[in-house]
């Protein structure tokens, strides 16, 4: 095969076969196609776009570009649930006790954060001792003992994706629907997942800022789902704000463990309730989306989703007598607060300017490199829609360094915008996509 004619082929708008493309993902990850032709290549999809079949052979070639996790010794339909960034979004700390106490197996695996969105692993790090380090045995194990662990990716996982990844970000390539969907999905399937829920952000904190996008890309995401064997569907949540009021890693473990015991946010408890609903269904849990809600509301209800992280953490080599008292999580210093500067509605509260300024106070990373606070953050007090008077506290920011607080008060107060009219809450659950329609709330 010719790797010049495949790039040529893809340049004038048509099909590559499964075989072409394996060889480009096989020959790009074992270096014998350079940089300079995977580069032209992937510019010439991001003009010519690639079909369903073309987005699904990509995606398979890319998971066997690596190892892949074998979950087969853990017992029923393993889900996974996937996010696609987004700001203060506690929606893995909650739904994997919730779902795993409603008796479907979570086998999760997760990552750290990188800019302005925060990783799971991170957040369950503020858990003194806990480790997310288990070996595949202890994984697989500590699943089929209580039906959920959490552990970073440590096998060699579609580095094909990483390379790819790493040369679209330099590029100019990262902005196709084909490639960002075949690069979420070969993740999620060769973490070993054999149904998985998406939630697609859309809104200012989103990777996809158009409702429309994030409907593109979730189609294209549930169509390689349904072409590879593994059922898929796709809810759109709003990230025009952020999720909850929490954002910061022990802060959202706070907030994470208040919801599961049915005292968390509005939008955090609902979202994480539509998500744990579909993911039951697709386990077989339970037939429709409302069965499922009731079996989770009481999950809630009777403790039990509580006692399953306590479980878990403890499983992790964690405190467990944090999730009942998490005054001993992490503590900053400090706390200052943030009033506002005038009466009115909040109409906007722009969730990737309150990730950047939890981040400058040290809750996430600007490089791999960096050290992370677990302690440090900000905690809204207000929703977009919600009035609010002059000198009320807008949030409160958790510090152990006062260096970046003037700065990060400034930010604040542009990011969280007040006017003198009423304004609407946005709606938090925009659509729905199966293998078979779009559902649009
Ligand atoms: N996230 C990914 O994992 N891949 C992309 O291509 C874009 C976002
Ligand atoms: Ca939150």
């Amino acid at each position: 095969m010719n790797t010049v004619e495949i790039i040529r082929k893809k340049r004038e708008g048509q099909a590559l076969s499964k075989e072409e493309i394996e060889y480009l993902i096989q020959g790009y990850t074992n270096g014998t196609i350079p940089d300079y032709q995977m580069s032209a290549w992937a510019m010439a999809v991001c003009f010519q776009g690639m079909n369903e079949q073309e987005t699904a052979d990509l995606t398979m070639a890319m998971v066997r570009s690596g190892d892949q996790v074998d979950l087969s010794s853990i017992r029923g339909i393993k889900v996974d649930k996937h996010s696609t960034g987004g700001v203060g979004d506690t929606t893995t700390l909650i739904l994997g006790p919730l779902v795993a106490a409603a008796g479907v197996p979570v086998a999760k695996m997760s990552g750290r954060g990188l800019g302005h969105t925060g990783g799971t692993i991170d957040k369950l790090e503020s858990f003194q001792g806990f480790s997310t380090e288990l070996t595949t045995e202890e994984f697989v194990d500590l699943v089929n003992r209580i039906q959920l662990a959490v552990n970073g990716q440590t096998a060699n996982l579609t580095p094909a994706d990483k390379k790819l990844y790493a040369l679209r970000d330099v590029t100019g390539t990262v902005d196709s629907i084909p490639l960002i969907a075949s690069s979420i999905m070969s993740k999620k399937i060769a973490t070993g997942a054999d149904a998985i829920v998406l939630d697609v952000k859309t809104g200012d904190g989103a990777f996809m800022k158009e409702e429309e996008d994030a409907i593109r890309l979730a189609k294209a995401m549930v169509s390689i789902g349904k072409l590879v064997g593994r059922n898929t569907i796709a809810v759109i949540s709003d990230m025009s704000q952020p999720l909850g009021y929490a954002v910061g890693n022990a802060l959202e473990v706070k907030e994470a463990i208040d919801t599961l015991k049915g005292e968390g946010p509005e939008d955090l408890t609902e979202l994480t309730l539509v998500l744990g609903s579909h993911m039951l269904c697709l386990a077989g849990r339970a037939q429709t989306a409302e069965e499922a809600r009731a079996v989770l509301e009481q999950c809630i209800r009777d403790g039990s989703a509580l006692n399953k992280l306590k479980e878990m953490v403890q499983g992790q080599h964690g405190d467990p007598n944090q999730v009942d008292h998490p005054e001993l999580l992490p503590q900053a210093k400090e706390q200052i607060v943030v009033r506002a500067e005038q009466e009115g509605y909040i109409h906007r509260i722009q969730a990737e300017e309150i990730g950047l300024c939890a981040m400058r106070l040290g809750a996430g990373r600007a490089t791999k490199e960096d050290q992370i606070d677990h302690a440090v953050g900000v905690v809204l007090h207000k929703k977009v829609g919600n009035p609010v008077k002059k000198g009320e506290p807008l949030a409160t920011l958790y510090v152990n360094r006062n260096e970046m607080v003037n700065e990060v008060t400034q930010r604040l107060l542009q990011a969280i915008e007040i006017q003198t009219r009423p304004a609407q809450p946005p709606k938090l659950i925009r659509a729905i996509v199966t293998p078979t329609e779009t559902i649009r709330l």
